[in-house]
């Protein structure tokens, strides 16, 4: 059985082939249909989400399987928010469901839930990681630029869990990923050293660099995330104190290359960590973006459930 825990379950080969997956369920959605039938996948959310939570949602529909979005507080939450542990969680849904996709804080609940269950485990973001924007926004890359190889991507903003999932994406996929952030603001350092010695072995670079007006220029994709993530609202003044120098603006964007795209997992913060101007300009690619974690993420349950092949 496989897990999509973080980026680091997928190999550059599984990578691609989820990206492969995700663009042939793109573009013929009606050969996939009912590929599920019968099937129960539950989407555990303990924070907000938009376009996870009705990409899963709809993504698990179209493919004929049932969905259980649940909640881990207020009266329809599950029991874990009343303290049952994760490891009893994960033992009694897998009785009950065959996949199950978590949103959650810390990255060792959907450890704990892949080692104590026996299905297929989901990471719909977490404070450490968020593979499936990753996935969307590599396919999204493809749409724009086709091969991977070579192209560089700089994500401005703090060091977080989109991030992390970009900056080991990169290797993977082919691509060069650069992290300009407040030197106070830095990517994990184990992740990031992950993400080199990953990037070494595949011939691509990683690197974080302060100076954004530098950072960009060669890019093909320039790419923001808010500043005040889920969980860090009691942090909100630092952060934008420290972030303000990292705003996406025109100027940003004429630095980069001239083909160059703008990208965000969204959702967005106009004139914090992005300008308006960017944001809803010509070169931004974000509701392709957004469109495309329906298809990887139906390409992920299909290949996890194993009604596609890996190879
Ligand atoms: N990009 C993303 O994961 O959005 P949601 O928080 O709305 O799911
Ligand atoms: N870094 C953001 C991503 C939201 C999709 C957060 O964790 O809130």
């Amino acid at each position: 059985m496989r897990h999509l825990r973080s980026d680091t379950d997928l190999d550059a080969a599984s990578f691609a082939r989820v990206l492969q997956l995700g663009r042939a369920i793109k573009r013929r959605p009606a050969d996939y249909r009912d590929r599920l039938a019968g099937q129960s996948v539950a989407a555990i959310f303990a924070k907000p989400s938009t376009r996870t939570r009705v990409s899963f949602e709809v993504g698990i529909y179209q493919l004929g399987a049932q969905a259980l979005v649940l909640a881990t507080s207020g009266a329809g939450g599950l029991q874990v928010g009343r303290g049952e542990t994760v490891a009893d969680t994960a033992q009694v849904m897998s009785r009950y469901v065959h996949a199950i996709v978590i949103r959650t804080f810390a990255q060792a609940e959907v450890d704990e839930l892949a080692a104590r269950g026996a299905v297929p485990v989901i990471n719909a973001l977490t404070d450490s990681f968020h593979p499936c924007q990753a996935l969307a926004d590599a396919m999204t890359m493809q749409e724009h630029f086709g091969d991977l190889h070579g192209r560089k991507l700089v994500f401005v903003g703090p060091g977080n869990n989109v991030s992390h999932s970009l900056l080991l994406a990169g290797p993977r996929g082919g691509f060069d990923v650069v992290c300009a952030c407040p030197p106070s603001a830095p990517p994990d350092p184990a992740i990031f050293a992950r993400a080199q010695a990953d990037a070494k072995e595949a011939g691509t670079r990683v690197s974080v660099e302060h100076d954004v007006v530098a950072a960009v220029a060669g890019a093909h994709v320039v790419y923001t995330d808010t500043w005040v993530s889920m969980g860090q609202e009691a942090d909100r003044a630092s952060l934008l104190a420290r972030l303000r120098p990292y705003s996406v603006t025109q100027a940003v964007m004429e630095a980069a290359g001239k083909d160059a795209v703008f990208m965000h997992c969204l959702p967005a913060h106009r004139g914090e960590e992005v300008a308006a101007e960017v944001l809803d300009g010509p070169r931004s690619v974000i509701f392709d973006e957004a469109e495309n974690r329906l298809h990887v993420q139906k390409a992920l349950l299909l290949l996890l459930l194993e009604a596609e092949p890996w190879e």
